[in-house]
């Protein structure tokens, strides 16, 4: 089966790196792909968001299957387009994915299915979605209804914060049309958790839980980034997990059935552990960067294989088959990342950090220059992931890779799968 990924970072290459392990595959594309994806298969250099460009390239190419990394072009259908030209692809279709692309038809979606999530009201004027600020209990969070590449969530202290994100995203269109219609919803408090299902119209398989790390500094200080680092499986108390399949997931699956859009590729839950039990910050509907990366790494199955039976409505019923073992997934960033930061450094010392056992590299924002040399093209530019029998071995190898590499400016969070308490790049 010849195979094509869309998109062009971590997340993409750890997605060429499982298929590219795979008997099925019998040649592999990435479009647009960077330097890593450029090492397991063919870059293509079509945009991520070119649907028709896509589409023309796997009918004449002969891709038996596609899978797309990025919400862009499945919010903008791409999966409607392949669906029409006859090509399998792994991933929802427009009216499925709006469970990311629409916030308030996943808000409302929740509330109709009794899924939990935080209380809210959706607002197209400004002034109720100030009278109902004004009028909340405690704090809350404003949200743009549209993608916003995840600047859209304003996670407010005070009520004149609150204000202040009505006004920018609704009088000053900070987000354009993304943020002309807000949700508010409560604040919770709690830790966070990502739990990604695997999604054929009617059944699903859940994939190892995770935790994603979005502050850009240790101790979780810092602007929210596009996520710093993740771990899974993450240690949950006994029954939590089958809480999310049973209250979440399940309905969440059964209710796009219900209303006529059977949801088919990754559905992926954004949790808030609450001491009232698990509620759903959001959903998106692909896989997530970076907890793709300490994902894929656990499981023991053949990725094109499973994917392909998901797009084609016939999941196994059976638990995925997973390795015995934990991935840890630090981010090396662009120093500055995530405001302006410079591209094109030399990046040295991968292939020495790559030595270390248990270690993968996935490149993210990297590009060789005229001269061959890899160098920085991005904010994200790398993905360290350890993988070992313990959470403390996976983190201790990640970490020991990290001190191979070097470019001008760079920098990583030391505390990602730190234990509660434990000391910022201390072993567990
Ligand atoms: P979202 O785009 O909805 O996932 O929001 C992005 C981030 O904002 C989440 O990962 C959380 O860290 C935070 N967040 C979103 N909703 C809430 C909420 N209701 N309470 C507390 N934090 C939230
Ligand atoms: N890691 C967060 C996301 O993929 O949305």
């Amino acid at each position: 089966m010849r195979v094509l990924v869309v998109g062009g970072g971590g997340r993409e290459h750890a997605l060429v790196w499982k298929l590219a392990q795979t008997g099925t595959v019998g040649g592999l594309f990435c479009a647009p792909g960077n330097a890593g994806t450029a090492a397991l298969g063919t870059n293509v250099d079509i945009a991520a968001t070119d649907v028709g460009g896509l589409r023309d390239f796997a009918v004449r190419e002969g891709i038996g299957l596609t899978v797309v990394g990025p919400e862009d072009p499945l919010v903008a259908g791409i999966g409607d387009a392949f669906a029409a030209a006859g090509l399998r692809l792994f991933g929802p279709s427009r009216q499925a994915a709006r469970l990311e692309g629409s916030k308030a038809f996943a808000k409302e979606f929740m509330a109709r299915h009794g899924i939990p999530t935080a209380p809210f009201e959706v607002f197209d004027d400004a002034a109720r979605a100030r009278d109902y600020i004004r009028a909340r209990p405690g704090p809350v969070v404003v949200k743009a209804d549209g993608l916003a590449a995840g600047k859209g969530a304003f996670v407010c202290s005070t009520t004149e914060e609150a204000l202040q994100a009505v006004t920018d995203l609704m009088e000053r269109g900070m987000l354009g049309v993304a943020g002309r219609t807000v949700v508010v919803e409560d604040r919770l408090e709690g830790e966070e958790l990502s739990v990604l299902a695997l999604c054929d119209g009617e059944s699903f398989m859940l994939l190892p839980p995770a935790r994603d790390h979005k502050r850009a500094f240790d101790g979780d200080a810092g602007p929210n980034t596009g996520g710093m680092g993740a771990f899974a499986p993450v240690p949950l108390p006994p029954g939590l997990l089958e809480e999310v399949r049973d209250r979440v997931i399940a309905p969440a699956v059964r209710g796009m059935a219900r209303e006529g859009c059977p949801y088919r590729g990754i559905l992926y839950a954004g949790l808030m552990l609450t001491r009232d039990g698990p509620a759903v910050l959001e959903f998106n509907c692909r896989f997530g960067d970076p907890e793709t990366q300490v994902i894929l790494p656990l499981l023991d199955e053949d990725l094109a294989e499973l994917l392909a039976a998901a797009a084609s409505d016939r999941l196994p019923a059976r638990p995925l088959r997973l390795h015995n073992r934990y991935a840890v997934c630090v981010v090396v960033a662009s120093g500055g990342y995530p405001g302006p930061y410079r591209r094109g450094l030399p990046i040295a010392g991968l292939e020495r950090a790559a030595e270390v056992p248990g270690v993968v590299i996935f490149e993210a924002g990297t590009a060789c220059d005229a001269g061959g040399r890899l160098v920085t093209s991005g904010g994200r530019v790398l993905g360290v992931t350890g993988c070992g029998r313990s959470l403390a071995e996976a983190r201790e190898r990640a970490y020991r890779a990290c001190a191979r590499i070097s470019f001008e400016g760079m920098h990583y969070r030391r505390d990602i799968a730190a234990p509660a308490g434990g000391a910022p790049g201390g072993n567990a």
